[in-house]
């Protein structure tokens, strides 16, 4: 009979087409297609009504019957397709839990910052406070308040990048030394004083493995009734103990500087050699650390201090100098030419 036949042809028609689908979202338009109210299927099981009792029996039994197994099949496809779906996503966004994780890098601070927070720590627990001052700095305090005046010798120590024209005191300039800072203080503070100056300073010179046009200093100053050789020498002697062990030798001598009176040089035993003498110490088996002195009695005057009641005593030192003797670094210009496979190693 025809409409059996039809019948037979959708049913192959739709089970061949639902094998071909792979996508779930598919699945809902082939239902309408073959199972939907306009279907063919549909529309055959409607008109059984126009049909011979004997015809509607064989049709609608058999029309029923592809239903059913149509509506079976497409629920099979479904859970096939759901399964096969969700098995993809796992395998696709597995999640390794024994992988080790990624590690997460963690800033550090510069081997020269290192050096000063230690050089401050030491000095703060001997009960000074820690001070800064500006890069920028007039003659004024540069050099002049500091027994230093403009045709005085002592300005070839400091090879001086200007940023006005060395005229008069206001003239800028930027910092030689962190020494300015010993008037700066005076003019805020009263004795008893006990501060460190930590900060930048700059020279006008070529750099080279051992000079930097910038390169910090750490300054050290105290002012007070009594304040004596003495004390500036156990200070020192303290410090050095401090950073270097107590095993390490530390000289004091007379030296010139002009805002000190005396004047003194203090140096360890060379670490590279042992005081024997190597081309680090330059054969003299020491290594200069820093100047100081006690304050020249002009330079507590310009500051407003009155040298028959207070005395005071100054110290000095570079920062590279420490971590490069300690970690035997050959070249300064390390410290700022950024290279993060040397930075990283502090
Ligand atoms: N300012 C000197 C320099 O840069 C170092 C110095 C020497 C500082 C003696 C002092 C001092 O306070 O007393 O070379």
């Amino acid at each position: 009979m025809q409409m059996l036949k039809q019948l037979e042809g959708i049913r192959l028609e739709a089970l061949s087409e639902l094998n071909r689908i792979d996508e779930l979202g598919e699945l809902e338009s082939w239902r309408i297609r073959y199972l939907g109210k306009k279907s063919r299927l549909t529309q055959i099981l409607r008109s059984l009504a126009t049909l011979t009792i004997k015809e509607r029996r064989l049709v609608g039994s058999q029309a029923n019957e592809i239903k059913i197994s149509l509506q079976t099949s497409l629920v099979q496809k479904k859970e096939f397709l759901e399964k096969t779906h969700l098995a993809s996503s796992l395998e696709y966004k597995r999640l390794d839990v024994t992988l080790p994780g990624r590690p997460i890098t963690i800033g550090r601070l510069h081997p020269v910052t290192q050096t000063v927070e230690e050089i401050c720590d030491i000095f703060k627990n001997m009960g000074f406070q820690v001070l800064e001052g500006p890069e920028v700095e007039w003659n004024y305090y540069n050099f002049e308040a500091l027994n230093i005046p403009q045709d005085h010798p002592a300005r070839d120590m400091f090879a001086t990048l200007w940023i006005d024209p060395e005229m008069d005191s206001k003239a800028r300039l930027l910092r030689t030394h962190t020494s300015p800072m010993q008037i700066r203080i005076m003019e805020e503070k009263r004795p008893p004083i006990r501060a460190i100056v930590p900060g930048r300073t700059y020279r006008y010179e070529a750099t080279d493995a051992t000079h930097e046009s910038m390169f910090y200093q750490v300054e050290g100053f105290a002012v007070d009734k009594g304040v004596t050789l003495a004390d500036l020498k156990g200070t020192l002697f303290e410090f050095c103990r401090r950073l270097f062990g107590e095993e390490r030798k530390v000289r004091f001598r007379c030296d010139y500087f002009p805002f000190v009176e005396p004047g003194v040089e203090v140096a360890i035993e060379c670490s590279a050699c042992g005081g024997a003498g190597c081309r680090l110490c330059s054969n003299t088996g020491w290594i200069e650390i820093l100047g100081a002195g006690m304050v020249h009695p002009e330079v507590l005057e310009r500051g407003g201090i009155d040298p028959n009641i207070h005395t005071g005593f100054a110290f000095g030192m570079g920062v590279e100098r420490l971590p490069i003797l300690r970690y035997g670094i050959d070249d300064i210009r390390l410290f700022y030419s950024n290279d993060l496979r040397f930075l990283t190693q502090f």
